[in-house]
């Protein structure tokens, strides 16, 4: 297993294994995106995982509705209320500052709450109108290096600055923000095919190397922030050796089997469904002991299971007894394709095979 000097969590298992060596005591990252983006999401993710472990956090908002935020961020799983009430939150809301002058109070406040509650996460939702107040771009600079810079080194902690980008642009394009923080993650989103999809791109992750730049993600009700990002492999493997051979003799004289890793595809004429295929499937699962996993994107798992039954009463009356056998061998699931794009399709497919892999 890779070695990790991890101390803060994202709350999202993959971006921890792909992050995670940044996330120690002292550093800042800056969570930027699109408006509605999920950055508010991510970031009360990041301040959530690491509450349930005990550490303090400050999150101090300049846009959002405390009572609103928290009712959200419960549709996302996040109990912001009971971290409050466990006294683990301190949550601030903040007016928009209208000048430069009154910046300076606003970081007296965000000091003034540091050193009373000694948080270990601090949350900036956002930095932008903060920032954007101050009109020299060198004293915005000097202002994120002297001072959102130097609060984690202070906490021994983790602040998550969040960096509006509007529509249309790729850059943050205040005060330098990409050459300070330690870490960067952009949320994007756009419409393909009258479907939202959601993206993280990975800028910059300070002493660590970035294999993977952008990844899908998506923000599910009861989940949240969820994304799958493929394993990185620095070679390819070699094929595995094992070879689990067909049952079916004129399979087996045709191909002899198949290996680890091997990938089959299938075709056939419309209406013409191959049901035989199930012969060679359940042949393998039950030779070797192996478990299998069978999606549909257009039927339910329930018609999955019945179109089997159905097949094999043509074949035998054993159904009901292979059924049994293969009860907790072969798993049925169905995704409905309409509502979601491709890369959220094949993250499912992924977390579902996860799953599997795991019982
Ligand atoms: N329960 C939920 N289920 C599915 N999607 C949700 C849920 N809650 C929020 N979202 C999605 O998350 C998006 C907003 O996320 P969030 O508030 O984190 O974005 P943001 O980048 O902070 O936005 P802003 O720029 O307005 O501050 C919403 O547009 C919505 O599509
Ligand atoms: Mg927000």
């Amino acid at each position: 297993m890779e070695m990790t000097n991890q101390v803060f969590k994202t709350g999202i298992k993959e971006l921890d294994r792909l992050i995670g060596k940044a996330l120690i005591p002292g550093s800042f990252i800056v969570v930027a995106g699109h408006p509605g983006a999920g950055k508010t999401t991510l970031a009360s993710s990041i301040c959530y995982a690491n509450m349930l472990e005990n550490k303090k956090c400050l999150y101090v908002s300049f846009q959002e509705d405390k009572e609103k935020l928290y009712r959200n961020l419960l549709s996302v799983n996040i109990n912001f209320k009971e971290m409050e009430e466990k006294g683990l939150l301190r949550f601030l809301k903040l007016p928009l500052p209208a000048q430069e002058e009154a910046v300076e109070k606003f970081l007296d406040k965000i000091m003034e709450l540091i050193i009373k509650n000694n948080p270990k996460v601090v949350v900036i939702d956002s930095i932008t109108p903060l920032l954007s107040t101050v009109r020299d771009n060198i004293k915005a600079r000097a202002l994120l290096q002297n001072f959102f810079a130097e609060i984690p080194k202070e906490i021994k902690g983790l602040v998550v600055l969040i960096a509006e980008i509007p529509m249309m642009e790729e850059k943050i394009m205040i005060g330098d923000i990409e050459f300070v923080a330690d870490a960067i993650l952009i949320l994007k989103h756009r419409v393909e095919r009258n479907l939202l999809i959601r993206e993280l791109e990975i800028r910059k992750v300070r002493g660590v190397p970035i294999n993977l730049a952008k990844v899908p993600v998506a923000i599910i009700e009861g989940k949240g922030l969820v994304m799958y990002a493929p394993p990185i492999l620095e070679e390819v493997p070699s094929r595995p050796r094992e070879l689990y051979e067909f049952q079916c003799t004129r399979l087996h004289e045709l191909f002899k089997g198949i290996r680890k890793g091997d990938v089959i595809y299938i075709s056939y004429p419309p209406d013409d469904r191959p049901s035989d295929i199930w012969l060679f499937i359940i042949g393998l699962v039950l030779a070797y002991d192996l478990k299998a996993v069978m999606i549909s994107y257009k039927r339910s798992s329930e018609e999955l299971r019945e179109n089997l039954v159905k097949y094999l009463r043509t074949k035998c009356n054993c159904q009901e007894k292979i059924m049994e056998l293969i009860k907790d061998k072969i798993k049925f699931y169905s995704i409905n394709p309409a509502g979601i794009s491709i890369g959220i399709s094949s993250l499912w497919e992924l977390s579902i095979i996860e799953k599997i892999i795991l019982m």
